[in-house]
């Protein structure tokens, strides 16, 4: 790049690698990066750029792109020299902008990769072993090693996993801030390690590393299945690396010089029915608990550990954000109940645990219940935790006041009951803190509207995706389930990605989708896939999220390597249903979870079945054609045409009425183009006379995400809009006006007519139904994909401010962090005039429609004179233009419009 500019542009900033900053111990060989442009001129854009990476900061031995002329500031592969094991690399990156001038480097970022190939690990996996009962819950694993470093330290990393869940700690203190890692996999197929970067806990002289086990999913209950589905046995193992000053290398690896005990104070854990922890045994006479991981403790009473080398399965970096401790609840109000155990209100429904502060007898045990309703005798509701025991027990050691949280268990709850205080020991407010917990997504959107009920409802829609994105996205977090539904995860993902950035997220999960697909080729109900679990296959809506999840990670990212990296078993799940039902009528004689908990509607199974094998196909024409495999594309687009075929000779009547009549049904084919013109206007009909008759939805998980947006499709955003506010039941914000603070998993999880659903599935925080925040943010605030191009690079801002005008909303300002940057889009009405703020970030553009074509302004000026704004067209009374990047302000009058919320 010319390197004498009289003005340099703005260095690029907010420089990420495989979606992390500066990560540690990746596993991916030929990593990407991506970089802002800081820069909030109209029309800010890159040009060209140049990367660099290299063994030192500034240096470019392993990298050099050269100017590139591209506008592309995401998703860059490395094309480097071959990144070693353990390397760390340095990289820096500078652009230039619209006009060719070109920026100053970035501040220098860096990656580091992890142990790149299994056979390059020579820890043993280290244990205490336990005889095994399915029936009975035992104590954690405490497992040490001392270790003398000698020398000054120049860099030390811990590599380290688990077959269960571990908890580092180098010199009694923890080691990162992740919980339950190694997070769950097959363990069978693959287990991913951590590395932590322990430079400044190793001391000079005397060590100790030590790590907590817990049974976790590898050994303790998962869902409804008995423990020790992965093993009997949990272990641990690690590798801590230590580079001296001096250039000489070492490395402490879990063998059989380490030591164990099961004797700690952690006497029982699982995530399902909680944790025991008897204070009294925390070798407390040599200081704090963790005093069992310093160099000072004597381990002369703990076992030799038992060895193990390691085996085949495959040790993988952990990458994308785990799970973290997010913030605290102090309860609103306590109460005690008749037979004197004391009840805490944190709220709000939440996952984690209860942090207890009691001073206590010695040997006085507290027990901790934990339930997301109340009884009407404001007891605890806890019949549809079902099988989950959901109880921690804490046993004092009697000296003074004492703190307490576990470490190996998390509940899903809003209220917390205390049991087994003594006369005199009333508890206060301090007495219980809520501690949420959630996989670390980075935040993304924020959404507010001049309505209160629907900002509740965006906050209960936020709370479900904290509670459910747990290492992977559950289905619930409070009962013996939590597992990776694949249906509500297709129903979520776009809601979940304006939230929070769910590339990594899903990328790791995406793994595990592909792990669970059974011997046929077809993804499964879960995943990951319990062993032995009998569980349904390729059901429709469930099974096609192997499809649906990559191609909206491919949308909202621009990630076209998670297409590339799933094809074939994308692939394979197609040919899989092709030979399974011949007919293209899928699913036609069996049974499948349907339109899952509709209400008062019947959407045939057969229907749903085909209009989502045509579906899953169509986006394979597509997804081919952008990894390359154009024959592949033509094929596809074939394949669905004749599904297309089969699906309007069975379930399309030549009036154009659906099988079923139902929402759902209309909506499938016509979100899904599966009708041709004519049909498509029928349809568009019935489904706008279904939704006025009824005055309410009747969709189940498969329709409820489409429902909206379809309802837009067919130009029908006054009826989405009412649906959206409709406080009738069945309807969004039913459960808002009783007092939810997350989503119910069903629409009549309690009425005031029956009171709670059945207890054997009536979760109050599940987040399918939730999946209207799509249209909320699209629609209402008006942030929306551009169909063809990927990542928001070019997207559209549409606020239906009339539409949402017409049902009383005076304002709805939303900000969406996209890879380019911030987008926002704010509006608000008052007195005759809408004002619109759009911030497009550098290097984005977007389509704008605005509602009305009379004296539209943007800062004052018509908009043929302002800058940044081009293509100005009218059509239907809207305006249509195209903007580049940067801050404007709109204003234009829209005449008070006459407001009726009723449908
Ligand atoms: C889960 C759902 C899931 C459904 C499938 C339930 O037990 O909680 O979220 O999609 O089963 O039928």
């Amino acid at each position: 790049m010319a390197e004498v500019q009289a003005v340099l542009a703005k260095a690029p900033v907010g420089l990420r690698c495989e979606y992390a900053k500066n990560p540690l111990g990746i596993g991916e060989s030929l990593p990407r990066f991506s970089w802002k442009i800081n820069d909030d001129r109209r029309g800010a854009k890159q040009t060209a750029y140049r990367l660099t990476v290299g063994t030192k900061p500034g240096e470019t031995d392993v990298w050099d792109s050269g100017e590139l002329a591209s506008d592309q500031s995401t998703q860059i592969v490395f094309a480097g020299t071959k990144l070693k094991s353990r390397g760390r690399y340095f990289w820096q990156v500078r652009y230039r902008d619209q006009a060719g001038v070109a920026s100053t480097w970035s501040d220098t970022a860096f990656f580091e990769m992890g142990i790149l190939k299994t056979s390059e690990w020579r820890g043993q996996w280290v244990s205490v072993p336990l005889p095994f009962d399915k029936n009975v819950i035992g104590p954690s694993k405490y497992l040490r090693r001392n270790f003398v470093s000698r020398r000054p330290v120049k860099g030390a990393r811990l590599y380290i996993t688990a077959r269960g869940v571990f908890v580092p700690l180098l010199n009694g203190k923890r080691v990162g801030n992740d919980i339950f890692l190694p997070g769950w996999s097959d363990f069978r197929k693959r287990i991913r390690y951590q590395t932590y970067d322990v430079t400044d806990l190793v001391v000079s002289g005397r060590n100790t590393l030590g790590v907590m086990v817990g049974d976790g999913w590898h050994t303790g209950k998962v869902a409804w299945n008995p423990r020790g589905l992965y093993g009997e046995n949990t272990a641990a193992l690690a590798e801590l690396h230590i580079e001296y000053a001096d250039g000489s290398y070492e490395v402490i690896r879990s063998d059989a010089d380490w030591k164990g005990s099961t004797e700690g104070p952690i006497r029982t854990n699982d995530f399902l029915d909680g944790e025991t922890y008897d204070a009294r045994k925390e070798w407390s006479s040599t200081g704090t608990p963790a005093a069992w991981a310093t160099a000072d403790f004597d381990d002369a009473a703990w076992q030799p550990v038992r060895v193990e080398a390691h085996d085949k399965v495959p040790l993988e970096a952990y990458e994308g954000p785990p799970i973290r401790r997010k913030e605290t609840l102090t309860p609103k109000e306590a109460w005690r109940t008749t037979d004197g155990k004391w009840i805490f209100d944190l709220g709000q429904n939440m996952v984690g645990w209860a942090k207890l502060k009691v001073k206590g007898q010695p040997g006085q045990q507290i027990t901790l219940r934990f339930a997301e309703m109340l009884n009407p005798d404001r007891t605890i509701y806890t019949t549809n935790l079902r099988g989950a025991k959901v109880t921690d027990a804490y046993i004092c050691k009697g000296e003074g006041v004492e703190e307490w949280e576990p470490t190996f268990t998390f509940h899903g709850f809003r209220f917390v009951e205390v049991a087994g205080l003594l006369p005199g020991q009333t508890p206060d407010l301090s007495t219980v803190t809520g501690m949420v917990i959630n996989t670390d997504t980075p935040a993304a959107g924020s959404w507010k509207s001049s309505h209160e009920k629907l900002n509740q409802l965006m906050h209960n829609i936020v709370w479900g995706q904290k509670g459910n994105y747990m290492e992977i996205p559950t289905d619930c977090p409070q009962r013996d389930e939590r597992l990776g539904w694949t249906g509500d995860a297709q129903v979520f993902i776009r809601t979940a990605s304006y939230n929070a950035d769910v590339a990594a997220f899903f990328t790791r999960w995406l793994v595990e989708l592909d792990d669970s697909r059974n011997d046929e080729g077809t993804y499964q109900d879960v995943a990951p896939m319990p062993p032995g679990a009998k569980m349904l296959s390729g059901i429709a809506a469930w099974a096609d999220a192997g499809i649906i999840c990559p191609w909206t990670i491919y949308r909202v990212y621009g990630d076209v390597r998670i297409l590339e990296r799933h094809y074939d078993a994308m692939k394979g799940f197609v040919a899989y249903m092709l030979k399974k039902w011949p007919n293209l009528l899928r699913h036609a004689g069996e049974w499948t979870y349907g339109d899952w908990l509709s209400i008062d509607s019947w959407t045939p199974r057969e229907l749903i079945g085909t209009a989502f094998f045509a579906h899953s196909v169509s986006l394979m024409a597509k997804i081919a054609a952008i990894v390359g495999k154009e024959r592949d594309a033509a094929k596809y687009q074939r394949l669905f045409e004749k599904i297309r075929k089969a699906f309007n000779k069975e379930f399309v009547t030549p009036g154009g009425y659906l099988a079923g009549d139902s929402q759902t049904a209309y909506v499938l084919a016509l979100r899904f183009g599966l009708l041709d013109e004519e049909k498509a206007q029928i349809a568009a009909k019935k489904l706008a006379h279904d939704v006025s008759m009824r005055k309410v939805l009747t969709t189940g998980f498969v329709g409820v995400n489409l429902l909206l947006p379809t309802l837009s499709q067919i130009g029908r955003d006054d009826l989405a809009c009412k649906l959206l506010i409709n406080e009738k039941y069945p309807s969004w914000l039913y459960s808002v006006n009783h007092g939810a603070s997350t989503i119910w998993e069903r629409w009549d999880g309690w009425t005031e007519e029956k009171g709670f659903q059945t207890p054997t599935m009536n979760s109050f925080n599940h987040y399918a139904y939730g999946s209207c925040g799509e249209w909320m943010y699209s629609a209402v605030a008006g942030i929306d994909l551009d169909e063809k191009v990927p990542g928001f690079k070019h997207l559209r801002i549409e606020p239906r401010i009339v539409t949402a005008l017409g049902v009383g909303l005076t304002r709805c300002e939303a900000d969406f962090a996209t890879a380019q940057g911030q987008v926002k889009s704010a509006w608000s009405w008052e007195g005759g005039i809408a004002t619109l703020e759009v911030v497009i970030p550098a290097n984005a553009s977007a389509t704008m429609v605005l509602p009305g074509i009379e004296n539209v302004t943007e800062n004052g000026q018509p908009l043929a004179d302002a800058t940044g704004i081009s293509n100005l067209r009218l059509n239907q009374g809207k305006t249509l233009c195209e903007l580049a990047a940067g801050s404007y302000r709109f204003s234009l009058p829209l005449s008070a419009p006459e407001v009726s919320p009723a449908i």
